[in-house]
């Protein structure tokens, strides 16, 4: 692998750039009833956020798979993306296999692996990614692949100005990103409790984001906490926690007033079990330049809270552990 972690993410507008300027592999002429994307961890994070803009842009319905089990609904009026960017994951190949036996329409997405050999085998349309990256740190070269893939093909309405713009927005503030990770690297190993993710809707899937790359990257446990939805059962559990040490990151939308008043209210909560609160407000113009904002503060700052803990950003030992055994598990 030639780019160090930090590489990876610092090129993400270099990223996006080249994704959309390559051809789609297909145009289906005709309507699908839903979008259903299949993929686990840093290449399963493109369904949700995928489903976000497609709620947004009032899109067909978009549904996420993480696990090996085809959606008994799914049929021939539904589009499977298959994505996994090494192209070797177990549970991402069990679904694109029941697929194949369902004869669902489907496209590949992988920069190799087994994904790429068996679409080549069967016929399903391949997206290539480039090789040589983490999974994780190519969101958007899965991303803007898939994003221009279904706006051709008439299933996702986002208005393209609005893609192409967020490009250059990723471009121009990169270097802003570099110095929020950095702050917020410093408060978390500060901080030294359980890392909080606390955000509003429609944030969920870059708050999740948030999660799985403090976790892949940095090697720490974090909980996220989504208003209004938190309001209704995570509340309570700060009335009493076993935990006392908590480091609550919030991230909000400064255009979305409802969106920071709530996540005002969930200080007023955590403030009774923690004082340590730092604030991620969201840079951009469209909720799409946010997100890829958002997620690329969070890549850069769990990377630099690894190197600050002297641990390696891109090694996942036991996710590798898994993948080992899960061949066995799911009788691959
Ligand atoms: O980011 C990572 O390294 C992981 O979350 C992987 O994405 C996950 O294990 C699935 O692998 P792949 O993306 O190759 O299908």
């Amino acid at each position: 692998m030639g780019l160090v972690m930090e590489e990876m993410y610092i090129e993400w507008g270099r990223q996006a750039r080249e994704a959309l300027e390559k051809p789609v592999p297909v145009s289906f002429n005709r309507v699908f009833r839903s979008v259903i994307v299949a993929g686990m961890g840093g290449s399963g994070i493109v369904g949700d956020v995928l489903s976000t803009l497609s709620s947004k842009y009032s899109s067909p319905p978009i549904v996420t798979v993480k696990n090996h089990l085809l959606p008994g609904f799914a049929s021939k009026e539904d589009l499977l993306l298959v994505v996994s960017y090494s192209g070797n994951t177990v549970e991402t190949l069990r679904v694109f296999d029941s697929a194949l036996e369902r004869n669902i329409p489907m496209v590949a997405v992988s920069s190799g692996g087994l994904l790429k050999t068996r679409a080549y085998e069967h016929g399903v349309p391949h997206i290539q990614l480039p090789e040589g990256l983490a999974p994780r740190a190519s969101l958007p070269s899965m991303l803007y692949g898939v994003v221009k893939l279904l706006y051709e093909n008439n299933l996702l309405n986002i208005p393209f100005e609005i893609v192409e713009e967020s490009v250059s927005f990723l471009e121009e503030e990169t270097g802003k990103a570099i110095a929020k990770a950095g702050v917020i690297a410093e408060w978390v190993d500060r901080s030294k409790g359980l890392l909080v993710i606390s955000t509003h809707s429609p944030l969920e899937s870059l708050g999740l984001r948030g999660k799985n790359e403090f976790n892949e990257n940095a090697k720490i446990p974090v909980k996220v906490d989504v208003a209004p939805e938190w309001m209704h059962n995570d509340i309570v559990g700060y009335e009493a926690p076993f935990l006392k040490d908590f480091a609550i990151l919030e991230v909000v939308d400064p255009g979305d007033k409802v969106g920071v008043m709530l996540v005002d209210f969930m200080r007023t909560v955590y403030a009774r079990v923690t004082g340590s609160f730092h604030r991620l407000v969201l840079e951009g113009n469209s909720l799409l330049d946010k997100i890829l904002y958002g997620s690329m503060v969070f890549g850069l700052s769990s990377c630099k809270l690894a190197r600050i803990r002297g641990i390696d950003p891109l090694k996942t030992a036991s996710i590798q552990e898994y993948k080992k055994a899960a061949g066995a598990i799911f009788g691959a």
